[in-house]
């Protein structure tokens, strides 16, 4: 046993205690594949396999029609979506876990296939010049609509509409995905967001759209059950390509967000190679940590050696893991005993059913086979 170990001490965020440090990062697995776009039973068995974790973050959940951008992603604005994700909760709760639920809108990563043939919402006419999962399989990403600022009021109600709505499925927080290239992103950086409006241009101005939305989602979950994830080092991935503003953008939103009290800031390091980069920051941990007077979240490609490190070296409070957490339902519990770590099998990441989904087995269920 190796209880001792930075990451499986408890650790308290807003009004509750997490029991371990080793948070489930959102993973969109493309299960809801029914009329509704709901989660079902299958997603509750996921989830509470997962339930070990210290918190469970969802996989993104798209506020609304016009937010999708990925076939059978399950949704958080109807009353089947809220019935399924109810399950999910109670499932989790009775495991004795914790569950946040992440409010996502794809923006302009998405297709006019979802749309009724209407080109997806954006900040600005900026092709991504990526691709979208459409039904059809993977098809080049088209030049999206420029949101009108009735289209930015309404995207800011849906957001509220959402986390109103996880609150009724029982979700004890919800995280606002302000990351990796979608909505919220798009808006926050150079190239994406080209409006000369209130809502582009200056770095204060690029990020009004996602104050407006923290401000909104506040006036229906306290502060500190919301959590904001960010990517402020992403470049070459997801159509964002950064801008020599990028960091200075980054700073002035997490400076800005110490005004509230959060239950989390949730970063993540690069997902590409940006050490050549001179404007860019090659370690998000160690640059936010002392920006950040929150607790921090620290993700992307951390294992148990290197999660129970940045903690000690007081650069997070918590690490969170997403491939690890595919493959191994009960990562602290392997953590703990320094049992082997499953592989996981990047060819059912997306398909729908239970391969590579429900059927990886704890590391007991493994032994006694
Ligand atoms: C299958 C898959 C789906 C993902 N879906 C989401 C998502 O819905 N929301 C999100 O913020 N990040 C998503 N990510 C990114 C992960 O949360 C994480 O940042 C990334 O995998 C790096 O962490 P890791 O090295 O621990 O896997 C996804 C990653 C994978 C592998």
């Amino acid at each position: 046993m190796n209880n001792t170990q930075a990451l499986l001490k408890s650790v308290n965020i807003g009004d509750f205690e997490l029991k371990n440090r080793v948070i489930m990062a959102p993973m969109t697995r493309n299960r809801a594949a029914n009329k509704d776009n709901a989660p079902t039973e299958l997603h509750a068995e996921y989830y509470a396999q997962r339930a070990g974790a210290g918190l469970i973050i969802s996989e993104g959940s798209q506020i609304s029609d016009a937010a999708v951008g990925y076939i059978n992603t399950p949704g958080i604005y109807t009353e089947n979506q809220v019935k399924g994700w109810g399950k999910v909760t109670e499932a989790v709760h009775e495991n004795d876990g914790k569950i946040f639920l992440q409010l996502w809108h794809c923006g302009r990563i998405s297709h006019p296939k979802f749309h009724d043939g209407e080109k997806p919402l954006a900040p600005s006419a900026v092709n991504p010049n990526t691709q979208a999962y459409t039904p059809d399989g993977f098809e080049d990403t088209v030049e999206p609509q420029a949101m009108s600022v009735a289209d930015i009021k309404q995207t800011v109600l849906d957001f509220k509409h959402a986390a109103e709505n996880a609150k009724r499925a029982g979700f004890d927080g919800v995280e606002i995905h302000g990351s990796n290239g979608y909505l919220i992103h798009q808006f926050l950086n150079k190239n994406a967001n080209i409006r000369t409006d209130d809502y582009g241009g200056s770095i204060e101005n690029r990020a009004r759209f996602f104050f407006d939305i923290l401000e909104a989602i506040s006036e229906v979950w306290p502060e500190n059950r919301i959590g904001v994830r960010l990517n402020p080092s992403l470049n070459d991935a997801f159509g964002i390509k950064a801008s020599e503003e990028s960091i200075a953008t980054f700073d002035h939103v997490i400076e800005k967000l110490n005004a509230y009290d959060l239950a989390y800031l949730h970063l993540s390091e690069p997902f590409t190679d940006v050490s050549e980069i001179d404007y860019l920051e090659p370690n998000i941990a160690k640059h936010y940590r002392p920006i950040y007077k929150g607790k921090l979240i620290i993700n992307a490609g951390f294992d148990q050696e290197s999660g129970n490190k940045v903690i000690e070296e007081g650069n997070a409070d918590m690490v969170s893991f997403a491939k690890l957490f595919i493959s191994n339902p009960d990562l602290p519990v392997r953590f703990a005993i320094d049992a082997p770590i499953a592989e996981w099998d990047e060819d059912t990441f997306y398909t729908p059913g239970p391969k590579g989904y429900t059927d990886y087995p704890s590391y007991d269920a493994e032994k006694s086979k």
